[in-house]
């Protein structure tokens, strides 16, 4: 069949090349299950970069979006539409902290929100331009655009697109000496973090760091920004993250299983902050348009329900069990770490620097796998996964992995 080397070539042609796809072409999914255009199936491990939380074609999901999308697309934010009014107002319940929400298409939309937010509120507390420093750590990932990027504390991402906005501090991540001192100078307006590193390792706040920093924001007359764009929407174990840490944000910011797929981001404010932005303060065209704020809020639902919770924590348990039992017999990985459903197997000294070769390996055997940089295989499925599914893939995991050239 000459369509897919056509397709793949096509992408290769007309593509920015900024991506390195797998040779495959996608075409439908159910569930933890997809299947590319030659019809070969593969379980999802990947869901979209920790997007589908609700795992391809969810029915309910696709009557939400059906539905609205015979009733009305786009409105714009100069009119309002019922479907983003109740989004936002379920949002604020369900986060137990938030006061006002801003409706965007993206993570790094929301970030940048945030970032722009931090600004005005310390804009609002009369402190000057270079007392708005905002604190972000080593590994994080915030997102693409210019100021996201920045909060991005890993060079590789920001290489080549400088002068970077200033007014951004990095510190080692889970290191509360190295944030005390860098908060020192009390010119400090926010710090920004996730409470599980995602992109930069799959890393989990250390017990107590969370705390810590909001404690030291307290201290100091700051901001606590929680990026919970990977960690939130359920994925580990509670609705948010943050929830097994006992803080409360200044400000969260939400995307990926927002939507369950479709494109959608929130960025949550609580009382401190809930008035810093006023009339023509921020923007965005198409932010909280119907057809998105349709499917979010029946996601929103969907992964807030007891059903999912119990299933990650079901689901979480096997796949650590599983990784573990990989890892022991075949001596790969360091270490296994993460929260819920948001694993990464650290890949051991002898395999650095492999975690894409094994990647292709995983596709070849049925399997769409994620890694968190060069050395750790990363781990987020749709958080209704089911016991077979996950077995299956797991099994594919282990034929991947001894495929592996030692
Ligand atoms: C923690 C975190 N923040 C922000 C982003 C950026 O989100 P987006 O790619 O939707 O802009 C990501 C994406 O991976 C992320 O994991």
């Amino acid at each position: 069949m000459p369509n897919l080397p056509h397709l793949l070539a096509l992408g290769r042609d007309v593509y920015l090349p900024v991506y390195r796809q797998r040779e495959v072409i996608l075409e439908r999914g159910q569930g933890a299950r997809v299947w590319d255009s030659e019809g070969r199936e593969y379980i999802d491990l990947s869901a979209g970069i920790a997007v589908c939380g609700l795992g391809h074609n969810d029915p309910d999901l696709v009557a939400a979006l059906t539905e609205q999308a015979g009733k009305l697309w786009h409105t714009s934010n100069v009119f309002y539409s019922e479907p983003p009014l109740r989004l936002a107002e379920e949002l604020v319940a369900a986060s137990r902290f938030a006061k006002r929400v801003f409706l965007c298409n993206s993570g790094a939309e929301a970030n940048e929100a945030a970032i722009k937010l931090v600004r005005k509120w310390a804009t609002s507390q009369g402190r000057a331009p270079d007392r708005r420093v905002i604190v972000t750590f080593h590994g994080s990932f915030h997102g693409r655009t210019l100021a996201a990027v920045t909060a991005t504390a890993q060079p590789k991402y920001q290489e080549g697109y400088e002068p970077l906005p200033g007014g951004f501090r990095y510190v080692d991540f889970n290191d509360v000496v190295a944030l005390e001192i860098a908060m020192a100078a009390g010119d400090v307006a926010a710090v920004m973090l996730e409470p599980v590193q995602g992109e930069g390792g799959v890393m989990p706040a250390a017990p107590g760091f969370l705390r810590a920093v909001r404690e030291l924001c307290d201290h100091h007359g700051a901001l606590l920004v929680l990026d919970e764009i990977q960690s939130g929407m359920g994925r580990t174990g509670t609705l948010f993250a943050h929830w097994q840490d006992a803080v409360v944000p200044d400000v969260v910011t939400l995307a990926k299983a927002l939507g369950g797929g479709f494109p959608v981001g929130a960025m949550l404010v609580g009382d401190r902050a809930a008035e810093a932005m006023q009339f023509g303060a921020h923007g965005t065209t198409f932010g909280g348009n119907p057809l998105a704020a349709a499917v979010a809020r029946v996601a929103l639902r969907k992964l807030s329900s007891p059903q999912i919770v119990n299933n990650v924590a079901r689901q979480a348990a096997a796949l650590r069990a599983g990784l573990d039992a990989i890892g022991g017999e075949l001596g790969l990985f360091a270490q296994v770490r993460g929260r819920g459903l948001m694993l990464g197997a650290v890949l051991a000294p002898a395999y650095a620097g492999r975690a894409g070769e094994i990647l292709d390996l995983a596709a070849a055997q049925g399997l769409l796998l994620l890694q968190a940089g060069p050395d750790v295989l990363r781990f987020v499925p749709a958080l209704n996964i089911s016991d077979e599914e996950l077995a299956e893939g797991l099994r594919r995991l282990q034929r991947a992995l001894v495929a592996l050239p030692r």
